[in-house]
């Protein structure tokens, strides 16, 4: 049982560790980024909504997030615990969550928050390539694929996100400084918050969430 979540600025590491986490923990992965692309994708009206937000790298707005996050939390798949990635995002939502979580009598365990300086969020993001069929992520220098373009994991083509160009990485980072950086706050005052450094090698990054979370 872990109930978990990941903050952090955009390209810190969030999906990831995701990954790695909910291998080891067996819980599900929940990323409201990742819901929302997969409503792009499929042409749904929550999709049409949220694409213009995320393209020019502003928030989607706090009640459709909050809707489909705890709509989410409410599958069967999340009574032994979830690691949520990207979300809470704002205070507002961070005080929706611990309203749902109260009123389902849980608690959450820790909050992971990776950090990671600018300069190196900025090279992360725009050497980003992502898998179109599992969504595993890569790195053109940092993390590359065995062979060019092709997903190791599943043979799947490499894409490159729309919001990972210089100018909207730029504008997701003042978002995150301005709107979700107080969660750092609000958890440290909630006593459960473990901060993390996210520069350098993953796996290394990886032991000390392990450390965080408890084995
Ligand atoms: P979302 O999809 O959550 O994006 P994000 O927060 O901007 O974070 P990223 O996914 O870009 O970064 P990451 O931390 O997952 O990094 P990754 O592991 O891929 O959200 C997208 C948009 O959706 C938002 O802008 C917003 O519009 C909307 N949205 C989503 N949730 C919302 C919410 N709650 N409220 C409102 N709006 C919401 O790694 C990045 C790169 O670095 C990769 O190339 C990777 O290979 C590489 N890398 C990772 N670790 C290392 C390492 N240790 N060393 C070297 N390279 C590494
Ligand atoms: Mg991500
Ligand atoms: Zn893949």
């Amino acid at each position: 049982m872990l109930r978990t979540i990941l903050l952090g600025p955009p390209g810190a590491g969030k999906g990831t560790q995701a990954v790695k986490i909910v291998e080891k923990y067996g819980i599900p992965h929940i990323s409201t980024g990742d819901i929302f692309r997969e409503n792009i994708k499929n042409g749904t009206e929550l999709g049409k909504k949220a694409q213009e937000y995320m393209n020019r790298g502003e928030l989607v707005p706090d009640e459709l997030v909050v809707e489909i996050a705890t709509d989410r939390l409410l599958k069967d798949d999340c009574k032994e615990g979830f690691l949520l990635d990207g979300f809470p995002r704002t205070v507002f939502q961070a005080e929706k969550l611990d309203e749902f979580l109260q009123a389902h009598g849980q608690k959450l365990d820790v909050v992971i928050d990776i950090e990671v300086e600018k300069q190196e969020l900025l090279t992360r993001l725009t050497g980003r390539r992502v898998c179109r069929k599992c969504g595993a992520s890569y790195h053109i220098v940092n993390i590359p694929p065995k062979k060019e373009g092709i997903c190791d994991i599943c043979g799947g083509e490499l894409f490159q996100r729309d919001d990972d160009t210089v100018e909207t990485v730029e504008n997701r980072i003042e978002v995150y400084k301005a709107q979700t950086m107080p969660l750092v706050d609000y958890y440290k005052k909630a006593g459960n918050l473990a901060e993390i450094d996210g520069s350098g090698d993953l796996d290394r990054v990886f032991a000390d969430i392990v450390k965080a979370l408890g084995e």
